[in-house]
């Protein structure tokens, strides 16, 4: 049996947004060693501000490039593949709209009281993704939402300022021509990646090393985010660092939390989809393999090659993803990668269950006034780490493939800080 197959991906979600001064793009080539990946560099230079385009001509269509790029533009629409029913092998890939809530019962107890205890499906093709937020039954805080779904926003800021944030979304949507699209990645120059979500362009110079294209690309979205509580604005938390810990010590300092649990209290982070931190560190990434070259490989069509642009699960195309240097071992990659998921599905699993656990022996202790403040402290801070901490692996779409060690240490602390809880909690039965 597959555990597996589709992940805990997250994204039906609302992401987002903020600031109008967008800068940094690539124009020149600095890159160098390990993208295994179509040469000839456009890469980027730091120092380079890329002009955006004013808004009248700002986005050129997808269309636009369809003669000029044949097999890319082709590639690129089928993101939308899954539209009326045409699915794939569904044990792979993951691109049907799976239900969280029904295949794991557990997060209606973890979730309770926030959005996604409500709604929470497996992410599609990025052809979907303007559609499919605009249609999500969970709230949305604000126009903030289209940050990532809609390469309109850089516009719609240019249009409207800060404020755009918060306006109504519903209202701001039916002014979004686009969903993601080429825009999204190389604005009007397709061949150099150029970042367009502002929180991106805002955040990405606090890090102390360089992204390659191949990683910026895909960084700009794929990310744990949070809104201004007021504003509204999307922001990275990315001031100490991308690890789990650095990520938490930002919120932390400043007494953030996404919701309160309506049992217990606890004031809780909700994680959103962090594969661009979760993936920094792991054996890939210190070879240098960017998310594109694993999820965007080339592929030859009639003796032609062309970077696909069709963004998926690589084991689709595991011969062309992995084959550069897993060539001798391809036949048992996949396998390889599905038993990671698995071992991570499992402590998941068991994780999710002393969290249900620790809720509701929590919830009862409280209704029955057995708890004094300073240990009612203790279980907050114990329960806010650890669910933090089973989120950041649930939420990652690589089901603990894209860091297989960052995973396991995560969901080790996680559950070391539950059984603590769990250990304190027993006293009061
Ligand atoms: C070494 C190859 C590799 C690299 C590099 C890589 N991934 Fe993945 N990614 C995978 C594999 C394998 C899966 C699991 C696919 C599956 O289970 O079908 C996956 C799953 C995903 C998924 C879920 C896809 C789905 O259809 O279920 C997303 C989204 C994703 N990766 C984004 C990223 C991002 C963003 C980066 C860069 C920060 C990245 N990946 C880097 C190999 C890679
Ligand atoms: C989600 C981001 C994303 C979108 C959307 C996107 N691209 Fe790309 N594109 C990339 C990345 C990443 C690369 C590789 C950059 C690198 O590694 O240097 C790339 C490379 C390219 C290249 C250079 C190919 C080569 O062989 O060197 C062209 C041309 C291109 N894209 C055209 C397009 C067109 C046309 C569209 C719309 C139909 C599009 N792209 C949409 C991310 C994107
Ligand atoms: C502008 C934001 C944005 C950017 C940039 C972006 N993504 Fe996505 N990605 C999304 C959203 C949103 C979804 C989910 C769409 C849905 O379910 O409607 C998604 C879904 C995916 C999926 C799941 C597809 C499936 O069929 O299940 C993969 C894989 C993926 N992205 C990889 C990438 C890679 C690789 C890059 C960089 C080359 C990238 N994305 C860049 C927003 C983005
Ligand atoms: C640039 C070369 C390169 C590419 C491309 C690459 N790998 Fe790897 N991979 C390595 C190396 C080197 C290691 C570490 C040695 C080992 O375990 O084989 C590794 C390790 C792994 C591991 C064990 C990791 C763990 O966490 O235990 C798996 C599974 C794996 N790769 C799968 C894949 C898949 C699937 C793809 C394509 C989607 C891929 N690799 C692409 C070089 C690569």
């Amino acid at each position: 049996m597959k555990l597996n197959k589709n992940l805990i991906i997250s994204f039906v979600v609302i992401l987002s947004i903020l600031i109008t001064s967008i800068g940094c793009a690539p124009q020149e080539d600095t890159e160098d060693e390990g993208n295994q990946q179509p040469q000839d560099n456009q890469q980027e230079d730091q120092n380079k501000k890329a002009e955006i385009p004013s808004p009248d001509e700002m986005i050129l269509a997808a269309e636009e490039w369809k003669e000029k790029y044949p097999l890319i533009y082709e590639s690129y629409q089928l993101t939308s593949r899954y539209k009326d029913g045409v699915t794939e092998n569904p044990e792979l890939g993951g691109s049907h709209p799976l239900d969280y809530l029904k295949e794991y019962p557990d997060i209606k107890v973890l979730y309770d009281g926030y959005g996604f205890s409500k709604e929470y499906y497996a992410a599609r093709g990025h052809y979907y993704a303007l559609n499919d937020v605009i249609n999500t039954a969970r709230p949305k805080p604000g126009a903030s939402c289209l940050a990532c779904k809609s390469a309109d926003y850089e516009k719609l800021i240019a249009e409207y300022g800060d404020d755009l944030y918060a306006m109504d979304f519903h209202k701001v949507s039916q002014e979004a021509e686009y969903g993601l699209t080429c825009y999204t990645c190389h604005r009007n120059e397709p061949g150099q990646v150029q970042a367009t979500t502002p929180q991106f362009n805002v955040t990405v110079e606090k890090l102390d090393f360089e992204l390659k294209p191949g990683t910026e690309a895909c960084a700009q979205c794929h990310v744990e985010y949070s809104m201004d509580s007021e504003t509204k604005e999307v922001i990275l938390p990315w001031d100490n660092g991308l690890e789990v810990g650095d990520i938490e010590s930002y919120y932390d300092d400043m007494d953030f939390y996404d919701w309160k649990h309506p049992r217990t209290g606890t004031p809780l982070i909700k994680v959103q989809h962090p594969e661009f931190e979760t993936y920094t560190g792991s054996v890939h990434d210190k070879l240098g393999v960017t998310c594109a070259d694993c999820h965007m490989p080339t592929m030859k069509e009639n003796g032609e090659e062309y970077l696909s642009h069709w963004a998926k699960s690589p084991l689709k195309t595991v011969e062309e993803s992995c084959g550069t240097c897993h060539s001798s071992e391809i036949d048992g990659l996949t396998e390889k990668v599905e038993n990671i998921q698995k071992e991570t599905e499992e402590e998941l699993l068991e994780i999710g269950a002393m969290l249900v656990q620790l809720i509701e022996e929590f919830g009862s202790a409280l209704e029955n006034e057995h708890l004094d403040d300073e240990t009612i402290n203790e279980l907050w801070d114990l329960h806010r780490k650890s669910q933090y901490r089973w989120d950041f692996v649930f939420v990652e779409n690589g089901n603990g493939f894209h860091n297989s060690e960052k995973a396991r240490k995560t969901l080790d602390e996680a559950k070391d800080y539950a059984q603590q809880a769990l250990d304190i909690l027993s006293e009061f039965q």
